[in-house]
Order: C-alpha cells, then structure tokens, then sequence
C-alpha cells in the first residue's frame, strides 16, 4: 500500500517535470525562431551593451573627466551617438565606440539606458 503511493507521487513528479521541460522547450524554441520579435531580447542586448559603457561612464552619474550618461533620455544618447560616429563632435573614443554599433545595437543601448533612468535606478 505504502510502496504504491510511493509510485503513484514519483510518476506524478515525472509527470511534472516532463511538463516543465516541456514548457522550456517551446518557449526556448520561440526564442530561438522569433529574436527580433522578443522584447526581452533587445533589453539584454541592451543591458550588455550599456555595461561596457559603465567601464568608462560612472554609472552612479558622477565623474568629471568623462561626463555621465546616466540622467541622458533616448533621444540625447541616439543624437550624441550618431555625432560622433560622423565626427561632429570629435573625440577619438566615443568615435571609436559609435561605430562599433550598428543602428539597432545603438536604439538598444539607448533604450536601456534611458529606462534605466527614467525608472530612478543607474544603469
Ligand atoms: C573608453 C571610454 C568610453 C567608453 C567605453 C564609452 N564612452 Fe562615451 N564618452 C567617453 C568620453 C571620453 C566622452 C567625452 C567625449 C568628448 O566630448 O570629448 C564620452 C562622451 C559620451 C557622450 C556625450 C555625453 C555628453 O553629455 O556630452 C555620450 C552620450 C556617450 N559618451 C555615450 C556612450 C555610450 C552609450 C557608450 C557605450 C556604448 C559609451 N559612451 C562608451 C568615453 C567613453
């Protein structure tokens, strides 16, 4: 009797965790199939992007020689960036780094950041 239960509670916990896996497969497989539909996507690229910004722009928004970002909205990182991609505001390094992006790498970066902002928390 005892040993019965047993089986039935261990196949019912089979039962779950193919479910789970399951669930994990598809969801992994639409992720898979649809990137440029998944939102979370773009906001982990973001995210990724934005942290090899924090090595020179102190993410708390302070520093002086480099002038923080942290408090910038979408539009003034998207503006600034696409300056110094084409030279207008001049400067070797920011140069450098905008165009390493592409133009959706940069709206994701930018997107991130200003989130990030906007939701009183640093990037
Ligand atoms: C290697 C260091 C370095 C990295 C990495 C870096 N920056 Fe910069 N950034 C600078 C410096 C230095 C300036 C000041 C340039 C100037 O105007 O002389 C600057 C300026 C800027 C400005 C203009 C700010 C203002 O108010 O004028 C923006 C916007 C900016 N960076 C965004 C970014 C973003 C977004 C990233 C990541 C994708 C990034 N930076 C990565 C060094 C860096």
């Amino acid at each position: 009797m005892k040993r019965e239960r047993a089986a039935a509670i261990v196949s019912r916990a089979k039962g779950l965790a193919a479910g789970i896996w399951w669930l994990l497969g598809v969801s992994l497989s639409a992720i898979l199939l649809f990137p440029e539909r998944s939102a979370p996507a773009e906001v982990s690229q973001g995210a990724q992007i934005a942290a090899t910004c924090a090595s020179c722009h102190d993410p708390a928004g302070g520093g002086q020689a480099i002038p923080p970002i942290a408090a910038l909205d979408e539009r003034a990182i998207v503006k600034a960036m696409l300056a110094f991609r084409a030279s207008e505001n001049p400067s070797l390094v920011m140069h450098a780094v905008a165009l390493s992006l592409s133009d959706d790498e940069l709206a994701a970066t930018a997107r991130y950041l200003a989130d990030r902002a906007k939701a009183g928390r640093q990037p």
